[in-house]
């Protein structure tokens, strides 16, 4: 079942609503300073409690386009030797984050959807000579790694964005060792989205 976008008559198919995230990402990934409702960027990173020592270590650029909605790394410790998968990584700063808390014995992954996220993502955390994480291009419904694999899930302002978010939730649910753990962040509605919002393809990203 699909909802019909208002505005421009296209069916909000799931490719189609992957389509228009990927477009707006593009954007973000080179600034998201001023395009959002939230701060966003070192100052977003700070209002929203990370860790100010690994704030301070990340490379500019890390900073530069996070656009997280709040810190997962607030929701329970990640302690070192820990293998995380963040996703809807963005341009890196989650991955940047957790890499400094599981330190040299731990692992973690990124998946997103976006190409320019993942280029920018790469780029950045080779700039930072992070050394422990892989980055793979891929939505949430179609998580890359064997079931029982992660101690954390980790993921910040993306949930909301997967077109079927009970195969995301499956998915997280399959990837995770048994005592593991989902923390995430993320934007819920707490009423009715008017009509035009409602059918609009363009509304799932902004
Ligand atoms: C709000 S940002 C994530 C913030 C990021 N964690 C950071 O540190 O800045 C959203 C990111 O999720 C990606 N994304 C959106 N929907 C996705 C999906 N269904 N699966 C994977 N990635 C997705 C976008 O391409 C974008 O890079």
């Amino acid at each position: 079942m699909c909802r019909l976008d208002q505005s421009s008559s296209t069916p909000a198919t799931p490719d189609a609503i992957r389509n228009v995230i990927r477009k707006k990402y593009a954007e973000i990934s080179v600034s998201a300073i001023g395009k959002f409702e939230y701060p966003t960027g070192r100052g977003g990173a700070r209002a929203l409690g990370y860790n100010p020592a690994i704030i301070e270590s990340a490379v500019p650029n890390l900073l530069e386009s996070f656009c997280g909605v709040g810190n997962p790394f607030s929701l329970g410790d990640i302690h070192p030797g820990y293998v995380v998968l963040d996703i809807g990584c963005g341009a890196g700063f989650d991955l940047f984050t957790a890499s400094r808390l599981v330190g040299e014995n731990g692992r973690v992954c990124g998946i997103d959807l976006t190409d320019e996220m993942i280029e920018r993502s790469q780029n950045n955390l080779a700039d930072a000579n992070v050394s422990n994480v892989e980055i793979k291009k891929v939505d949430s419904e179609n998580i890359p790694y064997d079931d029982n694999t992660f101690d954390v899930v980790i993921s910040n302002g993306v949930i909301n964005l997967s077109p079927d978010k009970n195969i995301t939730f499956n998915e997280i649910y399959r990837v995770l060792k048994p005592e593991g753990r989902l923390q995430f962040a993320d934007v819920v509605l707490e009423n009715e989205l008017p009509a035009n919002m409602a059918g609009s393809l363009e509304a799932w990203s902004q």
